[in-house]
């Protein structure tokens, strides 16, 4: 593992960026962050576009539209997604990490499969270049038992070290693939583009299911300055994200360069935009930077903090190529394998990106 840095920005880093970031952050909170008590991330009713007619659907594509297109996040309620889940996921999510043998966690040990490193992350090995205070893992649609083409059958002793998880889980990801395309289609809707240019692509599109346990922190820990979460942007179309119970998501809001306090009720989604989503939308919808400090209660000397965000993808042969309708594009078309593991060879190392022949070739 490389040398992670506690001080480290993110310009440090910037040649791995595959869309424009210009503004600087430490990836790890500070005492010289300034916080922004002010902004408020709005909350939308998704069940107006679900189930509307067609001038609810274009109010709420516009609405939910221009306020992700400002800040990149929202918060949506009347999704349709039975909250029981969410409850269950976090006891499910607790037991895992808290019961698994760390010899059976790394057996599946993460390393690149396609374009995703998928499998358990020990702590403070989440990335090369810092060194955060959280345990997770990562399963994409391979590892559940949803539709999919497959060249075999499917060995879900292949993927987890228990398989009762894997149908406990996904519960959820069939629950959230069900938003894939209209969370999608009102983006696309709310930037004058076609909603459908996506379905294609979405349909039985590859995601990534993460889970964080960020355990209670010990003195060493707490004292060391590093963050839960460094500050990053997501690689992805956008990102689906049950509210967690604990607070700590910070936001980074680009028109006053201070972060922004983000705590979303129970029972609500927390959406926002990522690189790929920046990317086709020529900018206009922007992957904004977050990270998980400690919350303001103070209960990461106590608690833990669970969450489980969605990542939703292109599968690795798709092209990311500009939106038609959005002026001149500001990028090249690009294979999404290469797209995202540029990107990702930040936190994984160099050797991590999968190049592809130009177009042609
Ligand atoms: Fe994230």
């Amino acid at each position: 593992m490389a040398n992670p840095e506690i001080d480290a920005v993110n310009q440090d880093f910037n040649r791995f960026d595959q869309v424009e970031k210009n503004h600087t952050y430490r990836l790890a909170e500070s005492q010289a962050d300034e916080f922004d008590a002010e902004y408020e991330i709005q909350t939308f009713d998704i069940g107006r576009y679900l189930h509307g007619n067609e001038a609810d659907r274009q109010k709420f594509a516009e609405e939910f539209g221009t306020a992700v297109q400002e800040i990149g996040f929202s918060v949506l309620v009347g999704h349709d997604v039975d909250t029981s889940i969410y409850d269950e996921m976090n006891d499910r999510v607790e037991e895992l990490f808290t019961t698994t043998a760390m010899q059976d966690k790394m057996r599946f040990r993460a390393a690149r499969q396609g374009s995703v490193s998928q499998g358990y992350f020990p702590i403070k090995e989440t990335s090369d270049i810092h060194p955060d205070l959280v345990e997770g893992w990562v399963w994409c649609r391979r590892a559940f038992d949803m539709p999919q083409q497959r060249s075999a059958p499917f060995r879900p002793e292949d993927f987890w070290p228990d398989e009762k998880y894997e149908s406990i889980f996904r519960r959820l990801t069939t629950a959230h693939e069900a938003l894939f395309k209209p969370v999608t289609q009102a983006m696309f809707q709310g930037l004058g583009c076609d909603p459908h240019l996506y379905d294609e692509k979405l349909t039985q599109t590859n995601f990534g299911l993460r889970l964080n346990y960020y355990p209670p922190l010990g003195e060493a820990d707490n004292a060391s300055g590093a963050g839960r979460l460094l500050g990053h942007e997501d690689v992805d179309l956008f990102t689906i994200l049950p509210a967690p119970r604990v607070g700590g998501l910070q936001v980074w809001n680009h028109l006053n360069n201070k972060w922004v306090r983000l705590i979303a009720p129970p029972g609500s989604i927390i959406i926002n935009t990522g690189d790929y989503m920046q990317r086709i939308s020529n900018d206009r919808l922007p992957s904004t930077t977050h990270r998980v400090g400690k919350p303001l209660d103070g209960s990461h000397i106590d608690i833990p903090r669970i969450s489980f965000p969605m990542a939703v993808y292109v599968w690795e042969d798709e092209i990311l190529e500009v939106l038609p309708g959005l002026g001149e594009p500001h990028y090249e078309p690009i294979k999404a394998i290469t797209f995202h593991t540029r990107s990702t060879s930040k936190f994984y190392g160099d050797d991590y990106a999968v190049e592809s022949p130009p177009a042609g070739n």
